[in-house]
């Protein structure tokens, strides 16, 4: 590690963002010129077939935002007025806020300790006649317990849904990120692994689901060819369409996915290698049957160090370092405090309220080089020291 860092750099360090290469540029380019008329789906099926075949899944739909394609997921399955899903409570907004427009209740439990997902054990205490599907958030990169999730759902014939937005490039037992549950979903926002500036994606393996959430997409059109049933609607649906220019992006971004994948994780070696033998400081974990695409490393500190979540952004931020907070429970959020259902195991959720407040995600742009993690750690052990737990947190 730098000693000595400095801290007058003359750029920041972002915490995410996109490599984008002329290659893409190019891709981009030759959607806006061409990307219309015959060929107007031509870049967009191209995107869904590269996806579908990485996750190893059959079908998969561009949409406009993995939070879209959540509502459509929650639509194409079904879930209505008088049901409840079930999520985690620690979790980013987007998982959970469809499940309110379908007029649904969401019912947010707790994660586990080690993968900061969903815990199948709280699922079950959750479990109502009104349990209508199981939405599991494979955090940061992390894994859920598909297995116990797809077996506790399976038992009771309720649906599963995995949101994997933070996770293309993971996979749990040799399968994919994106290929679990009855329906799953990813992003391709800004700040993800692959990018189309904004953009999602449902997958499924299921033929009827995909027709229906195809229909659905797209305002409830018959999907009878002609020029007259094209504007022909037979349900109020949705309009989720991703562009031929995202698409294009994608195209790119994902000929390019091994790469970017590789450099999260040796984003995240260089974190492990500096920051894991902290007393004190725990990371993100890789089981033996998970591969991790480490979307975003991240540290939690035990209370004991007396060096708080806010405490580790505020001094990264002095010294030209963007981090983002641990996500905040759910349940501690006036959007939700009106809720009752989401509030039911508000008190129970004991674990993430007790990480989030210690857990801070660290920088790992597409750009961040070594050098870069060696200046943000070495600036978290500096603020570890201002704190005066340097001593207990070093000596390892
Ligand atoms: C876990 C999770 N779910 C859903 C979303 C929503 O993705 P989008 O911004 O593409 O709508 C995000 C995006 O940040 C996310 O992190």
């Amino acid at each position: 590690m730098a000693s000595g860092a400095t801290w007058n750099r003359d750029k920041r360090i972002p915490v995410a963002g996109p490599q984008i290469t002329d290659a893409e540029v190019a891709l981009v380019a030759d959607a806006a010129r061409n990307g219309w008329y015959e060929n107007a789906n031509a870049y967009i099926n191209q995107f869904e077939r590269l996806v579908a075949d990485y996750c190893g899944v059959k079908h998969a739909i561009a949409v406009s935002h993995a939070t879209s394609a959540i509502h459509l997921a929650l639509e194409t399955l079904g879930v209505t007025e008088g049901d409840e899903v079930i999520a985690p409570d620690i979790t980013w907004i987007a998982s959970v806020a469809p499940i309110y427009q379908t007029g649904a209740d969401a019912v947010l439990v707790d994660m586990k300790e080690d993968t900061w997902c969903i815990d199948p054990a709280a699922i079950e205490r959750a479990i109502t006649p009104r349990t209508k599907a199981i939405l599991g958030v494979d955090l940061y990169g992390s894994m859920c317990d598909w297995p116990a999730i797809e077996k506790i759902a399976r038992e009771r014939g309720i649906k599963v849904i995995e949101d994997a937005a933070e996770a293309l490039g993971s996979s749990l037992d040799g399968r994919r990120a994106g290929a679990f549950g009855d329906i799953s979903v990813l992003s391709f926002h800004g700040s993800k692994t692959v990018t189309t500036g904004e953009g999602g994606m449902l997958l499924t393996n299921d033929e009827a689901l995909y027709r229906r959430a195809l229909f659905l997409r797209d305002h409830g059109r018959t999907n009878v060819q002609g020029r007259y049933q094209m504007f022909f609607n037979t349900e109020i649906a949705f309009k989720y369409k991703m562009s031929a220019m995202q698409a294009a992006l994608g195209v790119g971004q994902m000929k390019r996915i091994d790469a970017l994948i590789e450099h999260k994780r040796n984003t995240f070696e260089w974190y492990r290698k500096r920051l894991s033998g902290l007393n004190g400081v725990s990371i993100n974990v890789e089981p033996p049957n998970v591969f991790n695409c480490f979307w975003m490393p991240t540290i939690v500190l035990d209370p004991s160090l007396g060096v708080t979540r806010n405490d580790i952004m505020e001094g990264l931020d002095a010294r030209g370092v963007d981090s983002r907070p641990f996500f905040t429970p759910l349940t501690d959020m006036p959007a939700f405090a009106e809720h009752k259902a989401a509030q039911r195991f508000a008190k129970a959720n004991v674990v993430g309220a007790r990480i989030a407040p210690y857990a801070v995600n660290l920088p790992s742009s597409a750009l961040t080089t070594e050098d870069d993690v060696d200046y943000v750690c070495a600036a978290i052990l500096e603020i570890l020291r201002e704190g005066e737990v340097a001593e207990r947190a070093i000596a390892s």
